[in-house]
């Protein structure tokens, strides 16, 4: 899978079915030849390398001020891995440090090259892992000492490419790292779409699809976050790539903080895409002999469309990232108090909640917000992790829960302070930012300084000692601010530029230490919705909570867009009492996700009890095997017209479930859904119209939806199984 030939200085990494090509050339730089569909070989890259753009008109070559290589190495038009920062190539380098004379150039040029088994361990930040090959390439840029260890890593059985570096200073006095990102990607042509994802509370992640632009362009968070503002996956996409074809490139980053796609196209015409931790207000101190890992970028590769790439991130994020150990296990039906009664309740109240929560076939009760110090709204209590009695009696809940055989989950916002807590009156120096005039509030509340590993602690101690005290299997884990005012006490002037990314160091070294000690507690993701839905967070957190916006008319689009990215097992989905779609609507919906409630259950009426309930016997039937382990094609996209429409295919092909939505009040249309991903031969019998056909017949003509008229917000469910 990975081979250097060090004749011809070629490092070539690929599985059945993508490759990637490096040649390490006379300068010592790395070539990019090469990354796309498997080839049967990879010797000839001359065309590549040969590709006339080589010479400067500035140089005079008769008087030798071109510099050349017996290669033909010449100058920055090559593609690289890394581009240098501060010669004459101007498109952008992933490493930018300064040494004792301040100077910025860094210039890393190739010294050794080793392959290594698996994934490298990343120092304090989630990473890949499983069956896998890295290169770990060393460079080196000896005026200032730093050597990078590139690391590549490719998989057998996915078309899956990980870049990252790990920075060393090898020299006597510290090194300052401006710019820290985890890698380069040079692209010979540039006539690509970008899609990122765009947003905001309660909207997070819309699709925005854009051609790539001359000159520069980014994005990116600088909310502390990865934030709801922009989502850092984002892909690449052949002008006239559809779901099913055409080539396809998505980025994804292991990092739940501040991020920066930039993509920019040089004077020649190719694409330059860096990507990482986003360097504004970004600057670390590397002492002598110490190292800075940077967060694993993920690049998924495909030839066949958007839903193969999105295929493939789905499977990495299950088999190679998450690590709660229970991940493939069933997920139970969640019920949460929220949306319910906020911060409106007492036992009594969360004890008939749970009775009726129970008529809907819940599995997971989950009491949000408000269980804890004096928190009775949003304006205190935050920082205090101890029960308030006066309030509720919380073993008796959970006894509750017990005897009704499901289990019980609670909500924590570990990183955040309200000034009316105990635990700010006792450390007001704990908070962010603190000693500045004036702290920005938001919410109520203040983010603590999670760069200081004394405050992390704190927390730590509290939350240790409630789940020893409180046998909860569930915790969702919520962050309702962004960062402001990022500057700590606990660090010189000259570490500032560090406070960013020690941040997010703080969040999971306290969400690792609590995974790694209760590893039978589910921990759920959630940042006021989905402001933190990252590969770094699904790390620790098998689910995310996906949006505050449970309501069909949003949700349709957030649901889907976010599954381009991102497995349906880990999109945290309720069905709440919004008015403008019917309970059979919201339910399925929340089937195409995690599926969960999150209302006021004693106001239901009869029929839309008996429709949950039956609603959360096809989760239970049917969810594990078709859409947690099934795989997922979008077949009607919500942005592009008015209706929406997912499949999901059971991995033996056996069972497959169709969700198909629309949005406004529409008759007398064709809605002919063709599928995909059945067995052309088998024959599958479908509860649309009860007909049998083959699998050839639904992916060639489809699913008839237009006999039905379709008001506003309807859906058809349809469940498609093979006849014996
Ligand atoms: C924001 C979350 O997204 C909600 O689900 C809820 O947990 C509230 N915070 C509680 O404050």
């Amino acid at each position: 899978m990975i081979r250097y030939n060090k004749n011809t200085r070629l490092l070539v990494l690929d599985n059945k079915s993508i490759g990637y090509v490096v040649y390490v050339n006379d300068a010592g730089y790395l070539e990019t030849l090469y990354f796309g569909k498997h080839l049967a070989g990879y010797s000839d890259f001359s065309c590549v390398r040969n590709n006339g753009v080589y010479a400067s008109p500035y140089y005079d070559v008769a008087r030798g001020e071109e510099r050349t290589y017996a290669d033909g190495f010449k100058t920055d038009a090559v593609p690289l891995e890394v581009s240098p920062h501060g010669l004459s190539d101007k498109r952008g380098a992933p490493v930018i440090a300064r040494g004792k004379e301040g100077g910025f150039e860094t210039d890393l040029r190739f010294r050794s090259l080793r392959r290594m088994k698996g994934a490298p361990a990343i120092e304090g930040l989630p990473h890949a892992h499983g069956d896998c090959e890295t290169a770990d390439v060393l460079l080196e840029d000896k005026n200032l000492r730093l050597r990078a260890h590139l690391y590549l890593t490719i998989f057998p059985d996915k078309d899956i490419l990980i870049k990252s570096f790990c920075l060393e200073n090898g020299g006597k006095r510290p090194l300052r790292l401006t710019r820290a990102m985890s890698m380069q990607l040079d692209l010979p042509r540039a006539d690509y779409d970008l899609v990122h994802f765009y947003g905001r509370w309660a909207k997070e992640r819309d699709y925005c699809c854009a051609p790539v632009t001359d000159g520069v362009q980014e994005i990116s968070s600088n909310y502390g976050r990865s934030s709801a503002e922009e989502n850092p996956f984002v892909f690449l996409k052949e002008r006239t790539a559809t779901m099913d074809r055409g080539e396809v490139i998505g980025f994804n980053l292991i990092y739940s903080g501040n991020f920066k796609f930039r993509t920019r196209v040089g004077t020649y015409g190719g694409l330059h895409i860096l990507y990482g931790i986003n360097d504004e207000d970004f600057e670390w101190k590397l002492g002598a002999g110490e190292k800075f890992y940077t967060p694993q970028a993920v690049i998924a590769y495909s030839d066949a469309g958007v839903d193969a790439m999105s295929q493939t991130f789905h499977r990495f994020i299950r088999e190679n990232l998450m690590t709660y150990a229970a991940n493939r296990d069933y997920k139970p039906v969640l019920f949460n108090s929220w949306e319910g009664c906020y911060f409106d309740f007492d036992t009594d109240l969360i004890l008939s909640y749970i009775d009726d929560a129970c008529k809907l076939g819940t599995e997971l009760f989950v009491l949000d917000d408000g269980w804890f110090g004096a928190r009775n709204s949003d304006a205190a209590g935050l920082g205090d992790w101890t029960v308030n009695e006066k309030k509720i009696d919380l073993k008796r809940i959970i006894t509750h829960c017990t005897a009704h055989k499901i289990k019980f989950g609670i909500w924590f916002e570990p990183e955040m302070v309200n000034p009316d807590s105990d635990l700010f009156r006792a450390h007001p120096e704990y908070t962010l930012g603190w000693g500045r005039n004036e702290l920005s509030v938001s919410r109520h509340q203040f983010h603590l300084d999670f760069s200081n590993p004394e405050v992390v602690e704190n927390v730590y101690r509290q939350m240790r000692a409630f789940l020893k005290e409180y046998p909860v299997d569930y915790i969702k884990w919520d962050y309702n601010r962004t960062v402001a005012e990022h500057v700590s006490a606990a660090y010189p002037a000259d570490r500032q530029g560090e406070i960013y990314h020690r941040l997010v160091l703080g969040f999971y070294s306290l969400l690792g230490r609590l995974t790694r000690e209760f590893p039978k507690v589910m921990f759920e993701g959630c940042a006021s919705g989905g402001g933190r839905f990252d590969m770094g967070v699904l790390y620790y957190c098998p689910q995310i909570w996906c949006s505050d916006e449970s309501d069909p008319a949003q949700r349709i689009d957030i649901q889907f867009n976010t599954s381009l990215g991102y497995p349906l097992s880990a999109i945290g989905a309720h069905v709440n009492d919004s008015p403008v779609a019917s309970y059979a609507t919201k339910a399925a919906l929340a089937l195409f996700g995690t599926y969960g409630y999150e209302m006021n259950p004693g106001k239901l009426g009869k029929e839309e009890i008996d429709t949950l309930d039956k609603m959360a016997d096809v989760y239970r039937k049917y969810h594990r095997d078709v859409i947690e382990d099934g795989t997922l094609y979008h077949l009607r996209a919500p942005y592009e017209g008015n209706t929406m429409c997912m499949q999901c295919v059971s991995h033996d092909r056996t069972t497959s479930l169709v969700l198909f939505m629309n949005k406004l009040k529409e008759m007398d249309v064709y809605r002919f859904v063709r599928l995909r991903g059945l067995d052309a031969r088998k024959r599958y019998r479908n509860t649309l119209d009860g007909q049998v056909h083959t699998g050839e017949y639904y992916e060639k003509i489809g699913l008839n939806f237009s006999t039905t008229w379709m008001s506003e917000f309807t859906h058809g469910l349809v469940l498609l199984t093979q006849e014996k």
